[in-house]
């Protein structure tokens, strides 16, 4: 009974978005299992996984939705959105297009999701540093002008997973 009653307090959902193999999927592994995959295949449909985060002394129930970045792979947008509370938009540092792409993908956030969402702008890839393709500055601005948090990760090595879940799900709570 008293058990029950200190688990599944709150429940957050969260979207991951971006362009195909920015690293959504391998962002959600790390941090639900610690896992990653160097070979990883392009998500087709939607997946998601639970996490437990303690906030305050607090178990948050964070509810993570990882969905295709190609679009003919993706279901129902609207369905991925509803009742999101949370967003982290991802692209990867070494690749420009798929930061350009973030506007579109805020685009799409505003169009679905109320404007009160916690949106984190995320520079995933950080390990490969000697072929990056977008600055640190670059990244901030962007979140600056757009209002967003922003962070670099590194699915790969660990860097800065937890936290850039964290920040949003404490942002939510
Ligand atoms: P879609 O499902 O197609 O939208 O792609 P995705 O964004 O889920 O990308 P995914 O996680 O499948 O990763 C794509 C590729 O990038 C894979 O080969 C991963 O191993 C690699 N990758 C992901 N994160 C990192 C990272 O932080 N560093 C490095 N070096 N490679 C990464
Ligand atoms: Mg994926």
């Amino acid at each position: 009974e008293e058990e029950e009653e200190e688990e599944e307090e709150y429940l957050f959902k969260i979207v991951l978005i971006g362009d195909s193999a920015v690293g959504k999927s391998n962002l959600l592994s790390r941090f639900a299992r610690n896992e990653f995959d160097n070979n990883s295949k392009a998500t087709i449909g939607v997946e998601f996984q639970t996490q437990v985060v303690e906030i305050d002394g607090k178990q948050v129930k964070a509810q993570i939705w990882d969905t295709a970045g190609q679009e003919r792979f993706r279901a129902v947008t609207s369905a991925y959105y509803r009742g999101a509370l949370g967003a982290l938009l991802v692209y990867d540092i070494t690749r420009r297009s798929s930061f350009d792409s973030i506007q579109r993908w805020l685009q799409e956030l505003s169009t679905h999701c109320d404007i009160s969402v916690a949106r984190m702008l995320v520079g995933n890839k950080c390990d490969l540093e000697n072929i990056r393709d977008v600055s640190v500055k670059d990244g901030k601005c962007l979140a600056e002008e757009e209002r967003l948090f922003f962070i670099e990760t590194s699915a790969l090595d660990s860097t800065n997973v937890q936290t850039a879940f964290e920040i949003v799900i404490r942002e939510i709570y």
